[in-house]
């Protein structure tokens, strides 16, 4: 993988000391990049790109990726006022939430996102509520396991998800009794779903389902195109995807007699590679085993390696030549919390700058405050101008919300 000492022109050490460690660093160029990557390869049909806001949801992100193009699928009220405030439209978003209370979906309709229904007993009171007044989508769960991964895969059929395609007679009963306007159909399988023709398999079902509802707009096939986390390791491929994608959806437009919008909400896909953490190595052990480089990040900053065993490429940024040693390097947390195991790096010691990389995606939006850490400052990289987009988080940040009662 690439290792960048620059971007944009801009060198990374000198980021590095004028924002301090850890620090989230994200490259705009490659988030717009990738979008127009998407936007290419299915300039065939009509788009909708719906990023998938928990990915990374800080202001000025997605305020670039509305610039761009892109619009949002958000899963919480307050990813959606993320968004508004941003300057996405209410009618720009989608909303995804799953098995959330009604007040929260009546809250939805009230600023007027288009609410992705995921139950038969949220369908059946969005019906009584609303009737034919407020269009909708509903989340289909497909029966299909996809994805390396089971926590991150999410359209299989014990997964919490979507409604089942079983229950499609269900829903028409519902959507029949109610007369509830229908207007898109959605699925989403899972995340680093890396073959092409497990979107089209979704897709079928999609298409099936959807000569049952005569009102459609749109067809949504949900994100997770995998990216590479390692040089060895596979992206999807988004000219195939968009071209087989797009040709099964056309086909089916001129079977079901109208032009559907297609929507995808890739989140990784935008963000992941745009994205590093810079970390400091705080001091390098030896034990009779191995050799460990402690930095000064951890779980609290990037759990992905704790919480999937995801693999993170990492380069020393402070020394690029010479020996390699092998190191595990580990976080400042009091758990085990190692974010590479056994990784050949250029020699480090003690304050050299590490870099690990695919961390623009699920990194800062899954980071916490465990041990009473503070989350790191965030810096966007734009026409080759660093822009801080988060402070550093400060002790006062831990205790805002507290009331301190001294027994
Ligand atoms: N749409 C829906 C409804 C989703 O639930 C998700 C992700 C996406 C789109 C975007 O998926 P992506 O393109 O980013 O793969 N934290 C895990 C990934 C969890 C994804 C949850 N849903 C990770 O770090 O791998």
């Amino acid at each position: 993988m690439h290792k960048p000492t620059h971007i944009q022109g801009v060198a990374l050490e000198v980021l590095a000391k004028e924002f301090g460690t850890p620090l989230y660093l994200y490259d705009g160029e490659k988030i717009v990049q990738q979008i127009q990557a998407l936007q290419t390869a299915f300039a065939a049909v009509p788009l909708r790109i719906k990023y998938a806001t928990k990915a990374l949801s800080s202001l000025s992100v997605l305020s670039l990726i509305r610039n761009a193009g892109a619009e949002l699928d958000a899963v919480s009220l307050e990813e959606v006022k993320l968004g508004l405030l941003a300057g996405s439209t209410a009618a720009e978003i989608i909303y995804t939430p799953s098995g959330v209370s009604f007040a929260e979906i009546q809250e939805a309709v009230q600023i007027g996102v288009m609410v992705n229904v995921d139950s038969l007993p949220l369908l059946e009171k969005f019906g009584q509520t609303y009737g034919s007044t407020v269009p909708v989508c509903i989340r289909i769960n497909p029966h299909i396991l996809a994805g390396g991964n089971l926590k991150i895969s999410t359209g299989h059929k014990d997964s919490k998800f979507g409604i089942s395609i079983e229950q499609l007679p269900q829903i028409l009963e519902l959507v029949q009794q109610y007369q509830i306007s229908v207007v898109g159909l959605h699925l989403h399988t899972g995340s680093d779903i890396y073959d092409a023709a497990v979107f089209l398999k979704g897709g079928n079902v999609l298409f099936e389902a959807a000569m049952q509802f005569p009102d459609l707009r749109f067809l949504d096939f949900g994100g997770g195109f995998k990216v590479a986390y390692s040089s060895e390791d596979k992206a999807t491929d988004i000219p195939e995807l968009g071209r087989i994608v797009s040709a099964a959806f056309q086909e089916f437009c001129k079977t079901y007699g109208r032009q559907l919008e297609l929507w995808i909400e890739p989140g990784k896909f935008l963000v992941s590679e745009a994205g590093y953490l810079l970390v400091q190595a705080t001091v390098v052990k030896e034990t009779p085993t191995l050799n460990f480089v402690g930095v000064d990040s951890g779980l609290n900053h990037l759990i992905r390696p704790m919480m999937y065993d995801a693999y993170h490429d990492i380069y020393n940024l402070s020394n690029r030549e010479g020996a390699t040693e092998n190191y595990t390097v580990v976080g400042y947390i009091c758990e085990t919390d190692t974010l590479a195991s056994q990784r050949q790096l250029h020699t480090v010691k003690e304050g050299d700058v590490l870099v690990i990389q695919n961390a623009g995606a699920y990194g800062f939006t899954m980071s916490s405050n465990y041990n009473a850490r503070l989350r790191p400052a965030e810096v966007l990289l734009w026409k080759g101008k660093a822009h801080l987009i988060r402070k550093r988080e400060e002790f006062e940040d831990l205790i805002r919300n507290q009331e301190l009662i001294q027994w």
